[in-house]
């Protein structure tokens, strides 16, 4: 594989809302991220992926974006995000800014032209398209519930609506239209212009549209089908939108790109993130599809540990085949804590939170850490639906109690599956509110943030955050760093409830093996001959080995060892 500058690199995301609030408004902020990148460097990680920043009525918390080249005035201003990316640069890491070209907010100026006037260029910015039958175009669903489509604002009435895959605030853009496609090319320009390293590319299956709106089979009794299974079918025509936006932009700056896309097939995982794909790599979203397979919280399945290793390990060999690039992860701001959604109950502590990360961390491809992973933050415990934030939560919940659940069955459900798991504020030590904010945070804070923060970790061997220190540079390290990135993965089958793997390099006889053990019962495995040099290179929760070549593992023990 042809080297590039950010193979071997770690990468961490930073939901900037919940992160750090530098002038007590209870918003977390650009100045607060900059407070923080001491922190982020002794992590040791080197690229950073900001969620959106831009301003916004944060309907969907800024992934509906009124201004693309512009900072949100809670966040800060442009000058506070260029000592941002040069104080970042300062300490090695690199600023990659999120890409949410699929749609925009209905709060921005385009949108508002368009509906203005119906023949305006604005208005062949987005899909606005006539009524059939008296009905809406097609039966799409939504990914946030409802149908796809509203009719344009001042032209209710007039049989003419306009597509959103999202929110009802987040009216799709058209990329059939070349003038739309320079304008999102031109931001993207204006973001690299200004230092950015990369982007991390939001919802983009869904910027194809079948120009005939055709219905897709009901997948549910509301005779809807989800707007996703059109994307899926669609895959095979985005080719030459991706291209063009990768070659009128990121290729300029040689970037870094990662894209959110689900419904990857042995086919397409070469195109997009191949050696010349459309993006550098994809997130291993796998776990997530398999769950968002179904349309509501009420269907989704439990995956145990051993389900979230076949997903895992399956992407690993589909990636590993073609010779692409992926981004393994746990969790991410649209996701429950991995260590709560993964892990057994016993495991759902800090204890498990080494286990996975262990299992992470020497994946093939670039690890991304959401921002509180590295503590074993874990789910937060709401208590009602008031307690949520979330637009997707909060129509999942309705979907619930209209289906007969009672009040608490619906929140318990919420707050299983819910994405504000992920976005409560950062625990950073145990003062007020976690000493994210000196105002009230924007949403609750995490209950167990007296005892789980990073103060109470920081410097302290045996902590969950030393731990992931240890990893980074373990990853990062010159002897097993390239075997990391680029070695040869293969799964091992070992028992239930263990999740194994090894990494190695024929050309330079190197072989590492991964064990991680989700049972309650004690593993004893033997390396067999192997063994005769092994050398373990981690471990956690009490894992060893043995002098006659047997690895140990109590409950949620992990070990990585050399052969
Ligand atoms: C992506 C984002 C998610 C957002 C959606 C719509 O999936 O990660 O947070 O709600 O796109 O922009």
């Amino acid at each position: 594989m042809e080297q590039k500058w950010w193979h071997g690199k770690v990468a961490y995301q930073i939901y900037p809302k919940s992160f750090c609030d530098s002038n007590g408004d209870g918003v977390g902020d650009l100045r607060g991220i900059i407070s923080k990148l001491d922190y982020l460097q002794a992590l040791g990680v080197d690229i950073v992926w900001l969620s959106p920043i831009y301003p916004s009525p944060f309907i969907d918390q800024g992934y509906d974006i009124a201004d693309y080249v512009n900072i949100a005035p809670v966040f800060g201003n442009l000058d506070d995000f260029d000592e941002l990316v040069a104080e970042a640069k300062k300490r090695n890491i690199d600023i990659v800014m999120d890409l949410v070209a699929n749609h925009c907010s209905s709060e921005h100026e385009w949108f508002k032209k368009a509906c203005a006037d119906l023949n305006s260029e604005e208005a062949g910015y987005f899909y606005f398209v006539k009524g059939k039958d008296g009905k809406v175009p097609n039966n799409l669903r939504s990914y946030f519930g409802g149908s796809v489509w509203e009719p344009v604002p001042g032209h209710e009435g007039e049989d003419i609506y306009y597509s959103h895959y999202f929110a009802k605030a987040q009216p799709d853009l058209n990329w059939n239209n070349p003038k739309l496609r320079e304008q999102v090319f031109n931001l993207v320009n204006f973001w690299i212009d200004r230092g950015v390293k990369g982007f991390r590319v939001d919802a983009i299956l869904s910027i194809v549209k079948d120009l005939s709106f055709p219905d897709l089979p009901a997948d549910d009794t509301d005779g809807m089908c989800h707007a996703a299974k059109m994307n899926a079918k669609l895959l095979d025509r985005i080719g030459p939108y991706l291209t063009e936006l990768r070659d009128k932009t990121f290729k300029r700056a040689n970037c870094f790109t990662v894209g959110e896309v689900l419904t990857v097939t042995t086919d397409s995982v070469s195109k997009f993130a191949g050696p010349d794909g459309y993006f550098s790599t994809l997130f291993d979203l796998s776990c997530r599809e398999k769950i968002e397979a179904f349309p509501h919280y009420r269907e989704y399945p439990t995956l145990s540990p051993d389900d979230f290793a076949e997903c895992v390990f399956n992407t690993q060999e589909l990636y590993q085949k073609v010779d692409a690039f992926v981004a393994p992860i746990i969790e991410n701001h649209d996701e429950p804590r991995g260590v709560s959604y993964y892990m057994p109950e016993y495991l759902q502590n800090q204890v498990g939170a080494k286990t996975i990360a262990t299992v992470l961390m020497f994946l093939r491809g670039i690890p991304f850490i959401y921002q509180g992973q590295e503590i074993g933050m874990t789910n937060t415990k709401f208590a009602s639906i008031d307690e949520f934030d979330d637009i997707f939560a909060k129509s999942e919940y309705q979907d619930l109690i209209e289906h007969g659940y009672s009040d608490a069955e619906a929140v318990a459900c919420c707050a299983r599956h819910g994405r504000d798991n992920a976005r409560t504020p950062m625990l950073w030590d145990d003062s007020d509110n976690a000493g994210f904010t000196t105002g009230k945070p924007w949403l609750r804070v995490h209950q167990d943030y007296k005892t789980l923060n990073v103060k109470s970790q920081f410097g302290v061997p045996g902590s969950t955050f030393s731990y992931y220190q240890q990893l980074i540079k373990l990853r990062k390290s010159e002897e097993y760093g390239p075997i990391f990135t680029y070695g040869r993965f293969d799964r091992l089958n070992i028992a239930k409830g263990v999740i194994a793997y090894t990494r190695s390099c024929d050309k330079c006889h190197q072989k590492i093996v991964i064990i991680a053990n989700t049972n309650q019962e004690e593993l004893r495995y033997s390396l067999g001959d192997q063994a005769a040099n092994a050398k373990v290179l981690i471990s956690a929760n009490s894992a060893v080995l043995c002098a006659d070549g047997t690895v140990v593992l109590g409950c949620g023990g992990a070990i990585v060892v050399a052969l």
